[in-house]
């Protein structure tokens, strides 16, 4: 990773107050030995800005870990407004419980265990923001599900989609680039999205998000 990137991360990030709750959330996923592939403090910030810019009452995130975006994201909500998270593994969602409740925000949040494609399935919307942060070879799996779950004017956003630029190869042997170049040919194809990808550096190296804004 470019240490510039990295140091203008934190150039920015000292100008924010310390978050007590998110910063115990990243050491405890540590000391219960969860990768380390939460979104950054700034992303998590960006996700916020975002689900708060629609007015977010609903939130679907597909991807908990330990629920570092997910405190963001259950942040922007209003006193009355839910966020489901999906994840695939018990010790990950035990994780992110914790997380979730040291930070005050547990009581908005259902975490729901198991293979997100067969949650979605059994989900009834709608939903004004979707956060799809996931295994990569659902992701055209996600997307459907998002786009049939979301109200006119939701924003789904879809992360690591640039993979230090391996989504352009076709023949990468990243095995996340297939799903992640299958997904845009299905953004490309849906009539009901208006979309854009904007590429990120940062501490999480060079990568980047999807958006698109339901029609
Ligand atoms: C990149 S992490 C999520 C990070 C989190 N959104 C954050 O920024 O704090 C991806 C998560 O998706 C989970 N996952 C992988 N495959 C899944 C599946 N088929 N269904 C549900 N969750 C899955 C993984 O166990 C992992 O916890």
């Amino acid at each position: 990773m470019n240490p510039l990137w990295a140091a203008i991360d934190a150039h920015f990030e000292g100008l924010h107050p310390k978050d007590e709750a998110m910063s115990a959330a990243l050491e405890a996923n540590a000391r219960a030995g969860l990768p380390a592939i939460d979104v950054a403090p700034n992303q998590a910030r960006f996700l916020h800005i975002l689900a708060r810019s629609v007015q977010a009452r609903a939130i679907l995130e597909i991807g908990t870990l330990g629920g570092y975006s997910t405190i963001a994201l259950a942040r922007a909500l209003p006193a009355l407004g839910r966020l489901v998270t999906l994840e695939l593994k018990a010790e990950h969602a035990a994780v992110a419980r914790a997380n979730l409740e040291r930070a005050g925000v547990l009581e908005r949040v259902e975490i729901v265990v198991g293979p997100a494609v067969e949650t979605l399935a059994g989900l009834a919307g709608p939903f004004d923001f979707v956060f799809i942060d996931a295994d990569k070879a659902n992701y055209p799996a996600y997307f459907a599900h998002a786009v049939r779950l979301a109200r006119p004017g939701a924003l789904i956003v879809l992360d690591n989609v640039v993979r230090e630029g391996r989504v352009i190869d076709p023949d990468s042997t990243d095995p996340n680039v297939p799903g992640t170049r299958a997904v845009h040919e299905a953004l490309a194809q849906e009539p009901r999205v208006t979309w854009t990808t904007l590429q990120t550096v940062g501490v999480k190296k060079h990568d980047g998000f999807t958006i698109a804004l339901v029609d």
